[in-house]
């Protein structure tokens, strides 16, 4: 691909009508995604900046209604066969060696996300990938920086806004592959000693956001 001309390029105002326009979606059309498209992601994917040339990170795309489930089962599983970490004895046990922001999270957040998953899926509600069409999981090699499934996943996101499908970041698989799940990672071609990325969830939005939200910051400091 050549480097396109000055004048295609998007300037400020068409990138911040791209970026406005983008929330993330949780609600698709039973609708799958066209393999150009996929193509055309993983294209604007592999064009993001990393710690160090060239890009360790690696996709791992699960491409249909039925396997995106298939996925979001396996790692539901996983998190019930983890959940014992985030118990209240484990986590006391713990409190010393973790910092209170780490045991509150773990406490406050994990353990009802978990609960909450289990029971939707109960209800054949899949709470964790939201019955998408199409998913994305950045991941990345032991030596890289862990910041570049991130920024990769993000330039994947802004891809597929242009494309016309709706997409949300889902973080709560990523911390659950961190250290466990060896038998699930094979299954996925996940490399056991790889850190943990996000996954990306894509699909045609079913609703459509009218408004933007005008987000800012938490704190901009100048010295
Ligand atoms: C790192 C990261 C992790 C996220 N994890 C989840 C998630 O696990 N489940 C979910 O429904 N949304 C998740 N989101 C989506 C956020 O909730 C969403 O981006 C935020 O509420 C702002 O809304 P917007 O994307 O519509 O602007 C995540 C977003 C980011 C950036």
């Amino acid at each position: 691909m050549n480097i396109p001309a000055l004048e295609t390029r998007a300037e400020y105002e068409e990138l911040m009508a791209l970026m406005l326009a983008r929330r993330s979606t949780r609600e698709f059309e039973d609708r799958e995604i066209e393999q150009e498209k996929i193509d055309r992601i993983l294209e604007a994917a592999s064009k993001a900046p990393m710690g160090i040339p060239p890009s360790d990170v690696e996709v791992l795309v699960i491409n249909g209604k039925e396997k995106v489930r298939e996925f979001s089962d396996d790692m539901l599983e996983l998190m019930k066969s983890q959940k014992w970490i985030f118990s209240k004895p484990t986590l006391l046990l713990m409190r010393l060696l973790m910092k209170r922001e780490e045991y509150e999270l773990l406490d406050k957040f994990m353990n009802p996300v978990i609960e909450i998953f289990e029971e939707m899926r109960k209800e054949d509600t899949d709470y964790l990938l939201y019955g998408a069409p199409l998913a994305m999981y950045f991941h990345v090699s032991p030596y890289a920086d862990p910041a570049d499934p991130f920024i990769t996943a993000t330039y994947a996101m802004l891809a597929a806004e242009t494309l016309g499908l709706g997409s949300c970041m889902i973080g709560t698989i990523g911390p659950m592959l961190k250290s466990g799940g060896k038998k699930v990672k094979e299954k996925y071609g996940i490399k056991t000693r790889n850190q943990p990325g996000i996954v990306v969830i894509y699909g045609y939005p079913a609703v459509k956001y009218r408004r933007a939200i005008l987000r800012n910051l938490a704190k901009v400091h100048y010295y």
